[in-house]
């Protein structure tokens, strides 16, 4: 009889060599040390947060915004050590987007990780639903991920691996919903388009992985930022909110950024084609806690 270690493709010889490029913490003071990132809608809500974070963890950041101010966020950025660029653009617009990441490969050398985060939501009934709500939300939510990911994935493609920054050529974090898979009544423009992003988000990290590029996405909750103030502001509409998330507690734009964070670091190298739900188990169906 044979054990698997008589199996002469289990002989050490036999084996790939350990790799030696994995990280370890001992050896990462910060995860993103000498990275650049690009974080779009960064000047608000998930976006900021995810922008500062990244910083922290030791990337300069290109703070993409397109209306008010990118100030304060620059402003961080820099209080944390990083240089930071902000630059306006609409990423539903193909123009914009490809002068963006040409700025920002211009001003910083490369970029390593890109962040597409800006979204919104026009909400209606199904029925009152306009043409051009629907368009705003794809064209935002899904085009603009399409023409972050495309003008990112050619820079990373183009410079291949540092390997003294990442063993990764790019790393591309899609911002999706919990709603790519719980459908949600009078948010079909918004739903589609997080639906899309995750079958976009899968096909790139098929597609680009053979260059060392991974993409992955992260699936965030309920998390107390503008776009949803109505669903968390009164005590009623949270004792509301509550019902939906199993960890009752709103998130924080802290906890998307700690997962944006990780996914972009080499502490995620073997992690590439995944939505990271972080949502406090609002997608473990909590009506079914009781019911069913
Ligand atoms: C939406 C929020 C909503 C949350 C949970 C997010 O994607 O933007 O408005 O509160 O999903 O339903």
């Amino acid at each position: 009889m044979t054990t698997p270690s008589d199996t002469p493709s289990d002989t050490a010889a036999a084996r790939p060599p350990f790799n030696t490029d994995l990280p370890a913490f001992d050896r990462m003071p910060k995860l993103l040390t000498g990275q650049v990132a690009l974080v779009t809608g960064a000047n608000s809500g998930i976006g900021q947060a995810v922008a500062i974070a990244m910083a922290q963890a030791g990337a300069d950041v290109v703070v993409n915004y397109v209306a008010g101010t990118a100030d304060p966020v620059v402003a961080a950025i820099e209080q944390a050590g990083r240089r930071a660029l902000a630059v306006k653009a609409d990423v539903s617009e193909e123009d914009q987007v490809v002068a963006m990441v040409a700025e920002a490969v211009k001003a910083f050398g490369t970029i390593d990780i890109m962040v597409a985060n800006a979204g919104l939501q026009r909400d209606a009934p199904l029925t009152a639903m306009t043409l051009a709500e629907w368009n705003k939300v794809i064209g935002v939510n899904l085009t603009g991920q399409f023409l972050c990911a495309r003008e990112a994935a050619k820079e990373f493609i183009r410079r291949g691996v540092r390997r003294e920054v990442s063993v990764a050529a790019g790393k591309i974090v899609c911002m999706s919903s919990v709603h790519e898979v719980i459908p949600w009544a009078g948010h079909v423009n918004y739903a589609s388009s997080k639906g899309g992003i995750q079958m976009m988000m899968k096909s790139l990290a098929q597609e680009l992985a053979p260059h060392r590029i991974r993409a992955n996405a992260i699936g965030p909750g309920a998390i107390r930022t503008p776009i949803n103030t109505a669903a968390w502001e009164t005590p009623e509409a949270y004792a509301k909110l509550m019902a939906l998330v199993p960890y009752r507690r709103i998130g924080e734009p802290q906890d998307i950024a700690n997962a944006a964070v990780f996914l972009a670091s080499d502490m995620a190298d073997y992690i590439n084609g995944i939505t990271l739900f972080v949502d406090g188990g609002m997608t473990c169906y909590p009506g079914f806690a009781t019911g069913g």
